[in-house]
């Protein structure tokens, strides 16, 4: 029985201050030491043939400590990819799954059988700590971009775990809060795009949330685990809880939560003692136990794979910069500002183009071994910049970082205030350069929600910045270009007149200088559009009146949240479906850049759309050609939207129901993108039924190159309302 309970309990972690009974168990072989640094493993049973399987964070990459002790390796440096914020802005399938292929060789060759990602919850408000760790405020984005990155790691033989399954969608009192939301909003927008991954993506794991919902812990829910997750999607893996998650775990492995993770010697302590009083059938363990052997037997350190320690980073360089460029979204670009001609000498501000932020932080970062400075990648570019800025602008940085409280682990480091430029200083480096850029700068992770104040707006700084060097630049008939290295929306509506273009590079991991350059020059002809709606205000998003919740009662901390202190919390998602361009289409709200947004450096035309049939039956097949009608070299994603008919549901103006990118369009040419469309497609979730849905009527059916710029339509009828069971 010691035995079954340490299969079901991982071998733990040796975090320092751990609280007495959370240290690593003393049961079992702790095989953590295999791969240092990873967040976790599964017990070995030597006399039964069954190794420890390694688990290592996270979406952007692998992460395991870069450094061994008395290691004459080398180093275990792993390639900072681009976030998941910045590849679904590629709105490109393949390139996701290249990713993936690419990061779950770096896990395969570094002895890691599974990788703790993608992760996938909803943008449901900028704020959320951890947004950049997660796709998009829509659940078909969300869901295919997981898919993809699912088949890319899986393909390498490496396992994947979606999470967080479900609505963890911001940090503040995430170990205990109570998330109350109806079951339209769940299942069309918070489970949805797990749906997708499960049956896209075939995960070989799911982790389940830290959070509550509607009362009940998700780690501790059997319709979430059994009866949605295996009855009705078909999952046939292990699912594990966050580390530390949820409270009771003999409730956790009857609910089909198969795997505690990190794993306590507490837990396998009241497990042991809950079978011997009858509490725990041991049946209930070796279904769990089942569940987890069936994916060690697909592991590859049960095939005995040989691992070398030695990936290929160089490559996966290559795929990171590719990545990152596809993915970043040219938000505005004045009388083609950009690309800007070659060899012109630049005057670069902004804090961030010395230091970029290359990812977020928290367990979704990653330990690189370079980070490429917008300036080095600029000066390989073959731009001028000034030697002096970058010393001022390096020496500014140095001085203030060492002002800067120890950084704690895994936490955001202070924001270091940006820097001032005197006007005067400014108005000179104006006359001796083509053009400006400056880089605005934001980090976010794990542990933490962010601000509004300095954070989502601009600091008095940025504005000051911004309106010297465009006030300096276009006095002497020059532009400036903002480059936004960010890793969740901020406020542009206040500012972006007074600049000329606005590229939005996200956080592109750690090849970032190279990527932006590439953009910036034309080598690569932007192509990635928004994700996730840039709103005029925060207050816009409907989100934001119960965000992030109330405090219940101060109860005493529950330890299972050993980073922020637990409190009984509650936030009602009174937005309902409401998320996202959602709202903002169906209320008619202006906003600052829309969903699904993103300009290129040409323009493209769309050919007639081609419908099968004016009448739904069980499927709809829909064709449109795009043709690039401009100058230059360009690729274009192709969004297709459903205007439903009202029915007894209120539904939205419109909701992206495919998607598909143009590989790259030489001038004249055309490429002809097809769709298919069955009734899931159309459907709405009805919950007096508990079926989806779709109502008999007229639907217009819009393709287009953003959520509102949308340039064909067709219609058709669905003769007969459907229903389509769960
Ligand atoms: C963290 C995160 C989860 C991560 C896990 C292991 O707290 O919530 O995303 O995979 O613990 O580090």
């Amino acid at each position: 029985m010691d035995e079954k309970v340490s299969l079901v309990t991982g071998t733990g972690m040796e975090m320092p201050g751990l609280p007495p009974g959370f240290q690593a168990p003393v049961v079992g072989v702790s095989e953590n030491a295999r791969v240092p640094g990873a967040a976790g493993a599964t017990f070995a049973i030597p006399r039964l043939g069954i190794p420890s399987m390694v688990l290592a964070d996270g979406p952007a990459g692998l992460r395991i400590l870069p450094h061994r002790k008395e290691d004459h390796h080398g180093s275990y440096y792993c390639t900072a990819f681009p976030i998941a914020t910045l590849l679904a802005s590629s709105w490109d399938i393949e390139l996701v799954e290249q990713v993936g292929c690419a990061m779950g060789l770096e896990a395969k060759e570094y002895g890691v059988d599974i990788l703790l990602a993608p992760a996938l919850n909803i943008h449901r408000i900028p704020l959320g700590g951890r947004n950049f760790e997660y796709y998009s405020e829509d659940p078909l984005v969300s869901g295919k971009m997981a898919a993809a990155m699912v088949r890319g790691v899986q393909s390498q033989g490496v396992g994947t775990s979606i999470k967080h399954y479900v609505a963890n969608n911001h940090e503040w009192n995430r170990n205990t809060i109570d998330v109350i939301a109806d079951q339209r909003a769940l299942r069309e927008i918070y489970l949805k795009g797990f749906e997708l991954a499960v049956k896209e993506g075939k995960p070989w794991t799911v982790m389940t949330s830290y959070n509550k919902l509607n009362g009940t812990y998700t780690s501790e829910r059997s319709d979430l685990l059994s009866d949605i997750l295996r009855g009705q999607w078909g999952f046939e893996g292990l699912v594990m809880t966050d580390w530390f998650g949820g409270r009771n775990a003999v409730l956790q492995l009857v609910a089909g939560n198969d795997l505690l993770m990190p794993g306590t010697a507490r837990q396998q302590k009241k497990l042991l003692e809950a079978v011997t009083a009858e509490q725990l059938d041991e049946a209930v363990l070796d279904r769990d136990i089942e569940n987890i052997l069936n994916v060690l037997l697909k592991s590859l350190v049960f095939s005995g794979y040989r691992y070398g320690d030695d990936p290929d980073l160089q490559g996966n360089a290559a795929i990171a910069r590719k990545a990152a460029a596809d993915g970043m979204v040219l938000l505005q670009n004045k009388n083609q500002t950009l690309p800007l001609a070659s060899n012109i000498s630049l005057g670069v501000f902004g804090n961030s183009s010395y230091e970029m932020v290359t990812g977020g932080t928290g367990s979704g970062d990653v330990n690189k071994a370079h980070s490429i400075s917008l300036v080095k990648g600029l000066d390989e570019a073959g731009y001028t910049t000034l030697a002096k800025l970058e010393d001022d602008y390096a020496n500014y940085l140095e001085v203030e970082s060492a002002k800067l409280p120890p950084r704690q682990p895994f936490r955001v480091p202070e924001r270091i205030p940006e820097r001032t430029v005197l006007r005067d200083e400014i108005i000179q480096i104006a006359g001796a350069t083509d053009a400006a850029i400056v880089t605005l700068g934001r980090n976010s992770g794990e542990f933490a929600d962010r601000e509004i104040e300095d954070d989502f707006n601009l600091s008095a700084g940025e504005q000051q910045l911004l309106a010297a060097v465009a006030e300096a630049y276009h006095q002497v008939g020059k532009k400036v270009v903002v480059i936004l290295n960010i890793g969740g929306v901020i406020e542009t509506a206040s500012w972006r007149d007074q600049v000329d273009a606005i590229l939005l590079a996200w956080q592109p991991g750690q090849e970032a200088g190279f990527a932006i350059a590439d953009v910036l020059s034309g080598t690569v002809s932007p192509s990635g559009k928004l994700a996730t709606t840039f709103a005029i205000n925060v207050a816009d998003y409907p989100s934001a009146e119960n965000f992030p919740g109330v405090v219940l009662e101060e109860a005493e901390p529950n330890g299972s949240s050993l980073v922020q202190a637990a409190r009984a919390a509650e936030v009602v998602y009174e937005d309902s479906i409401w998320v996202g361009y959602r709202a903002f289409h169906t209320r008619n709200m202006e906003t600052a850049f829309p969903f699904g947004h993103g300009l290129s450096f040409t323009r493209f035309s769309y050919g007639d759309l081609q419908l099968s049939s004016a009448v739904f039956k069980d499927k709809l097949s829909v064709r449109v050609t795009v043709t690039n009608c401009g100058e230059l070299p360009g690729r274009e994603v192709v969004q297709l939207y459903l205007s439903a008919p009202s029915g007894r549901l209120d539904k939205p103006a419109s909701e992206l129901r495919a998607f598909g990118k143009t590989r790259l369009l030489q001038p004249d040419a055309s490429q002809t993108l097809d769709f298919v469309l069955a009734a899931m497609d159309l459907a709405s979730f009805d919950p007096v039924t508990g079926m989806w849905t779709v109502d008999a009527g007229k639907y217009a059916l819009g393709i287009g190159a953003s959520s509102t710029d949308i340039r064909t339509t067709d219609y058709f009828q669905v003769v007969e309302a459907l229903s389509l069971s769960v």
